[in-house]
């Protein structure tokens, strides 16, 4: 079995839920406290124990690249007023991990921006995290992922139940459930259904382990939902060939892309913070002002 190395990390995406937030900035660069959103991802990569990040961007990302670069003048400043503590947070930042990035050049789908990283993939099995899905739980997913990995040696989609009316914003997947663990061998998959379309609540959030076939399958895919070459699509196909796996992760997710997600994540991330979070819970408190408020 292949040892998995790798993580691809599509940022390429316009970010117009959050105008005109994201006018001039990237969606990944708006803040969760005191990081990035990108960060948080990035980090789960690395708690897993992976070794390199590849980032599929567009024109207008490179404050991305530049988050996880060293700035050398930015350090020396730092330096000179005697900021210790900084540097060192900026140094772990740019130490995190490998990044590389490849330039999707035209806005063509999921599907179309992860076939862009085969060729700094190569021939090996590899993860995806979307940027819009930030999960917290004590075992990174990543790695739940990886673990699960080890057992079954196929694809894996990490999923979550959802109610029935939202299930037309995901990719939904049919299956039976098998002997591992919070996992079902998937028979079907349907990107976005309409309702009556499919009977499942299993939506896949955005983690993805893949096996390398799905390259050759992707760069064959056809336009799908939306007009747009789509992940899932190929993910039925290389589920057909070879099998795959759906794996109920533990931990909880935040759509960190819609404004109500991402104002959720900032609170829980806050109300965990070491030094912020006391205070804050405090505050809300307040806001809430009534004794029944559980916080
Ligand atoms: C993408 C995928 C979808 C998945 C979702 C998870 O959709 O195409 O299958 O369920 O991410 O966040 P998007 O939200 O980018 O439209």
């Amino acid at each position: 079995m292949k040892k998995i190395r790798k993580a691809v990390i599509p940022v390429a995406g316009l970010g117009t839920r959050f105008l005109p937030a994201t006018k001039a900035i990237p969606k990944e660069m708006l803040t969760i406290v005191d990081r990035p959103t990108i960060q948080y991802i990035v980090e789960e990569v690395v708690a897993s124990g992976i070794q390199e990040v590849i980032l599929i961007t567009s024109e207008g990302k490179s404050a991305i690249e530049n988050h996880f670069d060293y700035n050398y003048e930015l350090d020396n400043v730092l330096k000179e007023k005697n900021k210790h503590a900084l540097r060192e947070e900026l140094a772990r930042t740019s130490n995190l991990i490998e990044i590389v990035s490849v330039r999707q050049k035209k806005p063509l789908g999921l599907g179309h921006a992860i076939w862009m990283a085969r060729h700094v993939v190569g021939d090996e099995p590899f993860l995806v995290l979307l940027g819009d899905d930030l999960v917290r739980s004590e075992t990174p997913c990543c790695r739940q992922m990886l673990d699960l990995y080890e057992q079954v040696g196929e694809s894996i989609v990490a999923i979550q139940r959802v109610p029935m009316e939202q299930t037309c914003h995901y990719g939904i997947v049919e299956g039976e459930a098998t002997a591992f663990e919070r996992t079902c061998k998937v028979s079907r998959m349907i990107e976005k259904p309409s309702l009556g379309m499919s009977n499942s609540d299993k939506a896949i959030i955005g983690r993805y382990l893949l096996m390398p076939e799905i390259f050759e399958i992707l760069g064959n895919t056809k336009p799908g939902h939306g007009g747009e070459i789509q992940l899932t699509d190929a993910l039925q196909a290389l589920s057909n060939r070879r099998g795959m796996y759906a794996y109920e992760f533990q931990g909880r997710r935040y759509d960190a892309g819609d404004k109500l997600g991402y104002l959720k994540a900032i609170i829980d991330v806050a109300l965990d913070h070491p030094t912020l979070g006391g205070p804050f819970r405090k505050h809300l408190k307040a806001v809430c002002g009534n004794d029944d408020c559980r916080l």
